[in-house]
């Protein structure tokens, strides 16, 4: 039986991947934003889903803090009930803000929810990614292809433009994705940036106003159901043999972004292990205040 952990489970797109791989017999971990959303989704899932394996945890994954607590548990889940290993990890926890927000550690809210979470839960991962010679499936989005990294201001602090901090953000999902193929894919590890397409979720409307809680209202009703590319994660997480490509769609796999080269993903992938003060795949000790 497959082992997925999935961010961002208890809404939208994360919601239905988690349904996909219940429906094809994969042992799914849910990670909720709240204790309260992961409790409510896991009772969701168990009634469509009796007889199987699913469970949740919960962590703000805007804070590095909880990032590595989180990690701690999934490790000693995997551990104890998976052999030490995982088949698959979906980055797909995502939000998207009208205006200039900070975490507590002073990273703007959308760099470090969409790229910089998964970047350390990956990290504190890799060990059992390794052992599950695992793949890594990070939900990026079409708008990375109208974007070029802001190296001279990666928050956007001079002049916020937040429709320009999300798409940054997903190219960051793509460069992360070839970065993490360029070093990990002889140890066994596969990554891909997934294409959901418009889909009809509530993401522009959560913690947002303005004009862009005010476009998304009006666009989401153009966007398919989330079990539409749910099927896109299912697909790759169950297929035999694993395609070589680095970015997937509905339709497969498409060409991504002329940005995409390695000497990008080495830059990111090197600020990302500055800003997070780490060497990626090394594991600190989780914030012990934090584990009560
Ligand atoms: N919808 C689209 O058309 C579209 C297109 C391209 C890419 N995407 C990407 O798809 C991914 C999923 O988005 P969605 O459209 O399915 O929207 P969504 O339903 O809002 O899903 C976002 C998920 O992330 C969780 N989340 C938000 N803040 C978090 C935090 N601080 N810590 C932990 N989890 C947190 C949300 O939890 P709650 O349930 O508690 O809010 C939710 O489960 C995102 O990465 C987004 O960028 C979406």
């Amino acid at each position: 039986m497959k082992t997925v952990i999935v961010t961002g489970a208890t809404s939208g797109i994360g919601f239905a991947v988690c349904e996909a791989l219940l429906g094809a017999g994969c042992r799914v971990i849910g990670i909720g934003r709240t204790g309260e959303r992961a409790a409510e989704a896991l009772e969701k899932l168990r009634r469509s889903f009796p007889a199987a394996d699913c469970t949740f945890y919960h962590g703000d994954l805007m804070l590095t803090s909880d990032v590595r607590r989180l990690a701690a548990e999934l490790r000693r889940d995997l551990d104890e009930r998976c052999g030490g290993r995982l088949d698959a990890l979906v980055l797909n926890a995502g939000c998207v803000r009208s205006w200039y927000m900070t975490t507590p550690e002073g990273f703007e809210q959308q760099f470090a929810l969409n790229h910089l979470s998964g970047f350390l839960l990956t990290s504190e991962l890799l060990p059992h990614l390794t052992a599950g010679r695992g793949m890594v499936l990070i939900t990026s989005s079409q708008s990375h292809k109208m974007m070029k990294v802001n190296w001279d201001d990666i928050f956007f602090q001079k002049r916020y433009r937040p429709l320009m901090a999300y798409k940054q953000s997903k190219l960051c999902n793509m460069l992360f994705a070839r970065a993490l193929n360029d070093r990990y894919a002889d140890k066994g590890i596969r990554a891909y940036g997934i294409d959901p397409g418009l889909v009809h979720t509530e993401i522009g409307c959560k913690n947002t106003g303005g004009i862009v809680n005010f476009v998304w209202e009006r666009r989401k009703k153009h966007g398919v159901d989330p079990s539409v590319p749910a099927q896109i994660y299912a697909g790759l997480i169950t297929r035999e043999t694993r395609p070589y490509g680095l970015y997937f769609g509905i339709r497969g796999e498409a060409p991504c972004s002329r940005q995409v080269t390695q000497e990008n993903a080495d830059r990111l992938f090197q600020l990302s292990e500055k800003l997070l003060n780490i060497e990626f795949g090394v594991q600190k000790e989780a914030d012990t205040a934090c584990l009560s």
